[in-house]
């Protein structure tokens, strides 16, 4: 049965925009509201309390409402869901606890759930609202359908309230409320627009950006009105330093992949919350802060202004957990590799002359190390204290509007004593001083004036009490919108493709996402990280379209050189991993020469995913000249690798080719000495992996064909001959080699397909081809060759 409360009618809205008064007019009566999608997660969450806060602000001051869930489900199914998640709204806190269960009561016997599937569904509803505002004699104000489904739905579900259920009333508003995604770039932003605008009147839309219900974000015009005076001395480039507006949240985005991965954080988040707030700090004050249409206008200047972004003004990361969580999300494959960020800094400028040159940062990202928000202004402070650093005049001058979390936990804009003291604004703020020691963007609480919210006040609730009363301003308009993805598109263009620097996710995080400005552009403070696809997968071998075989004696991996040495390094991650869960320690032996550089770089780039703490690094060959030069084998390894990663300084051995001034002098015992230290750490003189190479001759290590050097089976290490410069080296023995658990034989370029072809004819023949020795006697041996090698 329909039943109502006929409360009296007394509108909440105070802002005379233009057109407003007329919206209050028409708001009295009766309004129904219709969720669509009102089972859902957002409705649950947040739509059904916000609608509940409406009520109740309205009782006992008027207006009748009736409240509908609308699903695809048939009512017998999703009824008793619906009355679940509606039975748990609540009550403020002033409340009364009889109160609040009396208008509980009342809301639940003003809902009810609807199927709202066909055309003819919403034909049916609108007679029902009909039909019983008849027969309760109500006038229909309104009906409200806020549209909590997939964005996809928008253009038939608004068609569907245009065709069949548009209030007939004269006078009875139509709002059609929806959330983000608003389109995915540009063009599919218009396409959407004009989908909808094939329904619905622009002033019948209310596109949600619930930032701008933040009590915060939607005080910063005000605060910007009010303290006038001490603003607009210094709200222009010559004061101001810079802006940054904030988004640091800790959770990841497990469960949203199937949006989030289309979308990553820049459209998430950064397109919509953080550029509107870039738009109301940097916008010109309207003469009157109820006038949606000149706010309208002066947005949309904002955005004209801004200077376009190109490539080098953005950085981006991925949390080293998300490819696994897309790959079971997504249902996808080892090899699914998403280049999605879900960090990202934006540097922007306008040529308006106000800000010409002050750098606006923009910054968001997931797992992180905290979860906080706010936009910062931060003023030029040319005071140098020589005697009192801690005196608030040497110290930064800043206005902070604080979202919430973070240090501070609640809402709050903060002024710095240095600049000025901020009127109170409205009366539903106030100030207060927070004595405790706490940081609010790099100053003690105590450096600021600080003013709060009186009452705190749900993001989505406050909405939702605008969308009730017309209150436009804090919804986005069409043009705003097309504006907004005008600016951001270019660069969401000029990105795609680009790999996002990885990062481990929270505290771990430390300074590997610490963005420096250059001029007009920004960058990572550490360079060490290029970002390829095998780090962002940590993929195996079989991730990278290679071909997997037999050579000789092994196994053969093939691929392209560049996915080889992909494979290659994931490999060795995967064997480092291994050892180190089981003894707690990786030894690793890597060859000279010109072949493992690339792998070098490769593995440069594991520089945080691979055990490197746990690893010790030995050398299977070296030439006899200085560890400083270019020459030597040391040298290289530690340019291109050791350098960038963390391995302790006494897990490195180099072999020591260099006593005082002589070089692999035998009385030195520099072989002995070396052979001590592989006994003295590895265990069974069996190393974890040996990584070789091979010549065109066919050596690998050190030795060289017809070398003494391939007899010896006993000694683990021995100078050896080099047919070319320099000629005297130190290597591994084939015994030494063969101990091992892991060998790998990386062969690349069209050089070797000769060599390849010989090999792969020839028998075991040590001293003509010193590599056909290497048969390690338990371990595997895996021959990693390059097409060009493989097939010339
Ligand atoms: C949403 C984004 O719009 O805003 C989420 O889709 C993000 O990814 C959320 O977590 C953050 O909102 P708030 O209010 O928690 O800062």
């Amino acid at each position: 049965m329909f039943v109502s409360v006929v409360l009296l009618v007394l509108m909440l809205c105070a802002h005379g925009g233009r057109g407003e008064d007329d919206v209050k007019k028409q708001s009295r009566g009766h309004v129904s509201v219709v969720i669509v999608g009102g089972t859902g997660d957002l409705a649950r969450k947040y739509l059904w309390q916000g609608f509940f806060q409406l009520y109740l602000n309205h009782v006992s001051m008027g207006n009748t409402f009736s409240f509908y869930a609308g699903g695809q489900s048939p009512p017998d199914k999703a009824t008793p869901i619906f009355f679940d998640i509606v039975k748990a709204v609540s009550c403020t806190k002033d409340v009364p606890e009889q109160r609040c269960a009396v208008l509980k009561e009342q809301f639940l016997r003003l809902a009810q759930y609807r199927q709202l599937k066909t055309p003819e569904d919403y034909q049916d509803l609108s007679k029902h609202i009909e039909r019983q505002a008849q027969e309760e004699g109500l006038t229909e104000a309104g009906r409200l359908f806020y549209l909590s489904v997939p964005a996809f739905a928008y253009a038939d579900v608004a068609n569907k309230i245009h065709t069949g259920c548009r209030p007939a009333a004269g006078g009875a508003w139509l709002r059609v409320v929806l959330e983000k995604p608003f389109g995915h770039d540009l063009r599919s932003a218009q396409v959407l627009a004009a989908q909808l605008g094939n329904s619905l009147q622009e002033e019948e839309m209310y596109r949600i950006d619930h930032y701008l219900g933040k009590q915060v974000v939607s005080k910063i015009l005000p605060f910007r009105v009010e303290n006038r005076k001490f603003l607009d001395p210094i709200w222009n480039k010559q004061h101001i330093e810079r802006i940054e507006i904030v988004m640091k949240e800790t959770l990841d985005v497990k469960g949203r992949i199937p949006f989030y991965d289309q979308y990553g954080v820049i459209r998430d988040v950064i397109q919509n919350h953080l550029t509107e707030v870039l738009t109301l700090l940097m916008m010109k004050l309207p003469a009157n802060l109820s006038d949606s249409e000149e706010i309208l206008q002066n947005k949309l200047h904002v955005f004209s202004s801004l200077l376009p972004l190109g490539k080098n003004q953005a950085v981006m990361g991925q949390y080293q957990a998300y490819q696994a969580e897309v790959q079971q999300e997504l249902n996808k494959t080892k090899d699914h590799v998403s280049l999605t960020p879900t960090f990202a800094a934006v540097l922007a400028h306008t040529e308006a002359a106000q800000y010409e040159g002050v750098p606006v940062l923009l910054l968001a990202g997931k797992m992180l190390d905290q979860r906080v928000g706010y936009a910062r202004v931060l003023f030029k402070n040319d005071v140098f204290c020589v005697q009192d650093q801690h005196n608030l005049h040497c110290k930064p001058k800043q206005i902070i509007f604080y979202f919430g979390h973070g240090n501070l936990q609640y809402p709050a804009v903060l002024v710095t004593k240095n600049l000025f003291k901020p009127s109170v604004m409205e009366g539903k703020w106030k100030e207060v001083t927070e004595q405790a020691d706490i940081l609010v963007v790099g100053l003690p609480a105590s450096h600021y004036y600080i003013l709060t919210p009186k009452v705190q006040q749900e993001a989505y609730a406050e909405l939702i009490s605008h969308i009730f009363t017309g209150h436009k301003n804090t919804f986005i308009s069409t043009e705003n919108l097309l504006a907004s993805w005008g600016f951001w598109t270019p660069l969401l263009q000029s990105l795609a493709g680009s790999f996002p620097r990885i990062y481990p996710g929270g505290a771990d995080n430390g300074d590997l996402l610490d963005v420096c400005l250059k001029g007009k552009e920004i960058g990572f403070t550490s360079e060490a990280v290029i970002i390829s696809p095998d780090h962002i997968g940590g993929a195996s071998a079989a991730s990278f379209q290679t071909m997997q075989g037999k050579f000789r004696n092994g196994t053969m991996v093939s691929a392209w050189a560049e996915e080889l040495v992909e494979c290659l390094a994931a490999d060795i991650q995967e064997a480092a991993e291994a050892a180190v869960l089981q003894g707690g320690v990786f030894h690793l032996a890597l060859s000279g020469g010109a072949t493992p550089i690339a792998l070098f770089q490769r593995l440069a780039l594991h520089h945080f995913s691979f055990p490197w703490r746990n690893t010790h690094i030995w050398m299977v060959d070296e030439r006899c000249v200085p560890l400083s030069d270019s020459e030597s084998n040391f040298f290289n390894l530690q340019r291109h690798l050791l350098q960038h990663v963390h391995v302790p300084y006494l897990n490195i051995h180099p072999m020591l080719v260099q006593v005082g001034q002589r070089l692999c002098v035998e009385d030195d015992h520099a072989v002995q000495m070396y052979q001590e230290e592989i006994t003295n750490h590895v265990n069974a003189s069996s190393f974890h992996f040996v990584l070789l190479g091979v010549g065109h001759d066919g050596h690998t290590a050190s030795l060289f064909p017809g070398g003494d050097a391939t007899d010896s089976q006993e000694g683990l290490v021995v100078l050896s001959e080099s047919p070319v410069k320099p000629h005297r080296r130190m290597s591994l023995t084939l015994g030494a080699i063969n101990r091992a658990q892991k060998v790998a034989v990386l062969v690349l370029g069209k050089s070797k397909h000769e060599l390849i072809t010989q090999l792969s004819r020839s028998k075991d023949r040590p001293d003509k081809w010193p590599v056909t020795g290497v048969r390690p006697s338990e371990g595997s041996l895996v021959w990693y060759i390059d097409y060009d090698a493989l097939l010339g």
